[in-house]
């Protein structure tokens, strides 16, 4: 089964690589769908007045973005480094190349940090409705083009030093693939199921999710709840369909890799992934309501479906650029040391996140501070 036949310690790097992007892709995730929500919400407010009914899920979002942001960011520092140590030239001499299209990454983020703390800031409201509809759309942009950026640095270091060297002579800041619309488009709105998930997950623990299925309807929380589900089926729809049509473009090497017998167990576990959610989903929208261990399958299922995209999505990777070539690297990268120092600051930088996220939930509760106003 792949990656498993490649060399012990190549095995290692990509486990490792793979498992520490899966924690980067959550979290951006929810990020970009977020950010997406709030800009088509601003906008639909500037133009129609409030929406109350979005009230809940637009206040948890406004609150716990730059949270997010946080998270998403320093979970990707993992996985950058893995894929220097994996794949070397590829992946590192390709992006020392592109420089100062890269490095526009950093301001962009360092603004759009900035922009979440006054969405969420108490002046927000003082703004006109149009201006806090420029300011969400700004951070759509902001993370949008961040999004384009990987996926436009993926596949570029992809595609063999004749073109990276290519592109940098040419002095251009942007490099056209033609594959990179419809690559965008599946991790686009593979986001909203992800998005979905973590905030019907932020309600229940919360204590805003009906405890009782039998209680009375809810007339704030039902709608917020299958405005959930809503999002979350349609993005599995958008899902399948943008994850067939990518498919259906790729050139047939690539998609003989991708249906190859070793990488079934990844295309059975994102069906299955999805078809869960799916089915969780439709249960969520007729009754406006979860309980605490459909919670947990839906949470198991979406880390299932975005575990086994990433394997997918590395086997593509790996029908391109030969890892074998740089197996001995591998090996001596390997014996450098400090696996006991990155083991140790693994456990307590996740048990720090946990303990934050624990303690500011209690908080929450404690306050009797819903996530409404
Ligand atoms: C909100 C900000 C961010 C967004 C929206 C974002 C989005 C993405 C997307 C869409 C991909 C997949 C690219 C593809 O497969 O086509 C990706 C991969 C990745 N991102 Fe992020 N990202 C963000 C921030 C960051 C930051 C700050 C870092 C580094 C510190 C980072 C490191 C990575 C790495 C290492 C990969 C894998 C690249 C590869 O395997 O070629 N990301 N990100």
């Amino acid at each position: 089964m792949y990656p498993f036949d490649y060399p012990t310690q190549t095995v290692f790097y990509l486990v490792l690589y793979g498992a520490t992007l899966v924690l980067h892709v959550l979290p951006m995730n929810y990020v970009l769908a977020g950010s997406t929500y709030l800009a088509f919400l601003g906008v639909w407010e500037a133009l129609r007045g409030p929406a109350l009914a979005q009230r809940p899920i637009v206040e948890v979002l406004r609150d716990w973005m730059p949270f997010a942001l946080g998270v998403t960011i320093t979970a990707a520092v993992a996985p950058l480094l893995f894929l220097q140590i994996l794949y070397q030239r590829p992946f590192y001499t390709a992006n020392l190349l592109l420089f100062h299209r890269w490095m526009a990454i950093l301001p962009v983020l360092i603004a759009a940090f900035y922009l979440l703390y006054l969405q969420k800031s108490k002046r927000w409201h003082h703004f006109s409705a149009w201006v806090r509809a420029v300011v969400s759309v700004g951070i759509l942009c902001c993370f949008a083009f961040v999004a384009w950026s990987f996926t436009e640095n993926h596949l570029l270091s992809t595609r063999g030093q004749e073109v990276w060297t290519e592109v940098y002579g040419s002095n251009r800041w942007f490099y056209r693939d033609p594959e990179l619309m419809p690559r965008l488009t599946v991790w686009y709105v593979g986001a909203f199921p992800v998005l979905a998930a973590a905030l019907i997950a932020q309600f229940w623990s919360t204590g805003f999710v009906r405890r009782d299925e039998n209680a009375a309807p809810d007339p704030v929380t039902d709608p917020a709840i299958r405005t959930l589900a809503v999002l979350a089926l349609g993005g599995l729809v958008a899902s399948v369909f943008a994850g067939g049509g990518y498919f259906v473009f790729l050139e047939e090497p690539i998609r003989q890799r991708l249906t190859a017998r070793d990488v079934w167990p990844y295309l059975a576990g994102a069906t299955l992934g999805i078809i869960v959610q799916a089915v969780i989903w439709r249960r969520v929208w007729q009754r406006a309501w979860i309980d605490g261990r459909t919670l947990t399958f839906l949470c198991l299922a979406v880390v299932g479906a975005v575990g086994s995209a990433t394997a997918l999505r590395e086997a593509r990777r790996t029908s391109t650029i030969d890892l074998n070539q740089y197996a001995s690297m591998h090996v001596t990268a390997s014996i450098v040391g400090g696996l006991g120092t990155f083991l140790l600051f693994l456990f307590v930088c996740t048990g720090a996140l946990i303990a934050v996220v624990v303690a500011v939930r209690r908080g929450l509760i404690a306050g009797s501070q819903p996530p409404i106003e």
